[in-house]
């Protein structure tokens, strides 16, 4: 890995995370792909190839829209594997203007917000820069003093512009609030479907439309400071050196301070990525989890980096978040829900560290402001270098090996478009399309050591009913039938779920290239949208009274909800969580066919979510 770093290596001194795992392959890769990338010049050869997947099949697509034209019916389906022969990609309705959003919580009420962007009617289509060279986006711990001039010079210029001026912080900020909290219609599909509110979580749309958001925020920086060549830091949260948060933040003189985080957070404190209630107030409900060291802390983040990056998100939708359409027949159809299902790192790391910065409730922050919920979060710098740390995510798994890491083909997807003003305030409207290859955009990221790639979990107890020398079986709930569903999860509660017969379950021939992998899905995830709700997910677990971690191969991953506004009809989220578990079920040595044991563990907000069903499945993307 040593020659993909261009940075001081952070890992020489550190103890070994988890188990040093047999990812030799990955390292190899890896260093590959970052080294053909690491010639900036040579981007026509090598550095190409990467995309080549993605970049094709999206060519293909302009063909056909040009073709048959947006909207219009398309034929043959089977291509992309429509369901539906009517494009229904999302994006916002301008004409009808922008609504109110609204912010609350369960001990609050409704707080109505203003979100919307200064009106404007001419629209104008995104168009790629012209790149002459790559620049790379610095991790934040990493920067120099004359960078962090640089950079709090733009925010500085940016913060003083007029509040009205697009270009200004506020209206920055503004943008998170009005694509999360139902500021806007959804277009209107072709077919007239149920008028539906956009939102940009829990889905495929959340890596695009904030990577898109960043970048023009990152044009409105440079352009502030007459630097075309500018670049935003990220927050590397990921690794050991970044798992506080970066000083250049925590200045309380620097415009990149935010008076509304919690003080506990400020940095040398590392970042939980595997945030739920603190370790008393869990003893208080009878679940024990002990206050972690700082190593292991670290050795808990990179196990779960690995879990979420790896092992759980090793298909487009495990990795990007559920499909989600416009138009669909029915509003109960799973892909036109507005929260289908977020990804393994939307749903992880990302919504632990919005709740790590964000205020603890007060009465200057009755809704945890300002990182704490979404209408709110764009409020402090710091969620800028945050989500750049996101979108990184997204850039390093594409690289990952398995050809089932790449970006969806589906013509919904390509086309869902948002609205941004540029750094000369027009208004833009972007595709997903041209936002997958961020060398096209013009940037990359500094590289810097991935050490979560050799933390692999280890199992707690090899296999089920052994135990390992010395251990003694702690208490344990019982077992209950998979006709438990629905409950309200207000305790521990441990399940028998039946696994389908594989063979049962197999494609027809045209999907050969993708290879099925067995997901853990739990539907129909009610809880109200802005409860901060946390539970756990464990399989094969001998008892209950051994807190299951992230470092545990019984850890299958978690489901959080971060406060989000709401519309007043539809208070309830109603989503799912699907867990890609193939490798989970290796490691645990269960057997083809043999059921499993889940056990779901309340974390935060224990019954405040209910659960409608577990099944398993096996998913090609
Ligand atoms: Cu749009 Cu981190 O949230």
């Amino acid at each position: 890995m040593a020659s993909t770093v261009n940075s001081p290596s952070v890992l020489t001194s550190l103890p070994i995370p988890c188990v040093q795992t047999s990812l030799l392959t990955f390292k190899k890769k890896q260093s590959l792909r970052f080294a053909s990338k690491r010639v900036v010049s040579c981007r026509a050869d090598n550095g190409e190839q990467n995309n080549a997947d993605s970049s094709s099949s999206v060519d293909r697509f302009d063909r056909r829209d040009m073709l048959l034209g947006l909207g219009s019916l398309y034929g043959a389906t089977s291509l992309v594997g429509d369901r539906f022969a009517l494009a229904s990609p999302i994006g916002p309705d301008w004409r009808r203007g922008c609504t109110d959003a609204t912010a609350m919580d369960d001990d609050h009420p409704v707080k109505s917000v203003q979100c919307c962007p200064p009106e404007h009617t001419k629209i104008i289509d995104f168009e790629l820069p012209r790149v002459q060279k790559i620049r790379h986006r610095p991790a934040a711990h990493l920067v120099d003093c004359n960078y962090v001039y640089k950079f709090e010079l733009a925010m500085e210029r940016m913060k003083a512009l007029p509040d009205d001026d697009p270009r200004s912080f506020k209206q920055q900020a503004k943008i998170h609030c009005a694509y999360c909290n139902e500021a806007y219609f959804q277009t209107r599909p072709p077919r007239d479907g149920p008028d539906q509110k956009l939102r940009i979580h829990f889905s495929w749309l959340f890596f695009p439309f904030h990577r898109m958001y960043l970048y023009f925020y990152e044009r409105i920086l440079g352009d502030l400071i007459g630097d075309p060549d500018f670049v935003m830091p990220f927050w590397n949260w990921d690794s050991p050196c970044g798992m506080a948060m970066p000083e250049i933040y925590a200045d309380p003189c620097s415009v990149l301070y935010d008076k509304l985080r919690n003080d506990d957070h400020r940095p040398p404190n590392l970042v939980d990525l595997n945030d739920g209630l603190d370790a008393n107030e869990l003893k208080k409900q009878g679940i024990i989890f002990d206050n972690l060291s700082k190593t292991d802390q670290i050795r808990s983040n990179l196990c779960l980096m690995y879990r979420q990056m790896v092992s759980n998100g090793n298909k487009p939708t495990s990795f990007h978040g559920k499909k989600y359409r416009a138009g669909c027949r029915s509003a109960l159809d799973d892909e036109c829900k507005p929260e289908p299902g977020g990804g393994t790192i939307e749903n992880g790391a990302h919504i632990a560290v919005h709740k790590f910065v964000g205020s603890k409730r007060s009465p200057d922050s009755p809704y945890n402001e300002d990182m704490g919920n979404f209408y709110s979060a764009g409020r402090d710098p710091l969620f800028y270098a945050h989500h750049a740390n996101v979108d990184r995510m997204w850039n390093i798994w594409r690289t990952l090996p398995g050809k089932d890491r790449r970006d969806f083909r589906d013509r919904d997807w390509l086309n869902s478009s948002f609205l941004f003003y540029d750094e000369k305030k027009n208004l833009v409207r972007a595709k997903v399309r041209q936002f997958l290859d961020i060398e096209k955009l013009g940037y990359d990221y500094q590289k810097v050591d991935i050490p979560w790639l050799e933390s692999k979990p280890t199992p707690r107890w090899p296999r089920r009913g052994q135990l390992k020398g010395g251990q003694v079986r702690g208490l344990r709930a019982e077992t209950k039938e998979i006709n438990v569903f629905p409950l309200v999860l207000d305790k521990l509660v441990r399940v028998k779920v039946p696994r389908p017969n594989r063979s049962m379950t197999k494609l027809g021939e045209e999907d050969d290239n993708d290879e099925e992998e067995e997901v853990l899905i739990i539907q129909n995830i009610q809880v109200d949208r802005n409860a901060s709700v946390k539970f756990d997910v464990n399989i094969n677990t001998e008892d209950d009274e051994t807190p299951i971690r992230p470092e545990d191969s019984e850890f299958a991953g978690s489901f959080t909800n971060i406060p989000h506004g709401m519309d007043h009809a539809d208070s309830k989220l109603n989503t799912s969580l699907s867990l890609a578990i193939s490798e989970l079920l290796k490691d645990l040595d269960v057997k083809d066919g043999e059921d499993i044991e889940v056990t779901l563990v309340p974390r935060e907000g224990a019954g405040l979510v209910s659960i409608g069903n577990i099944k398993i499945d096996y998913i090609r993307e």
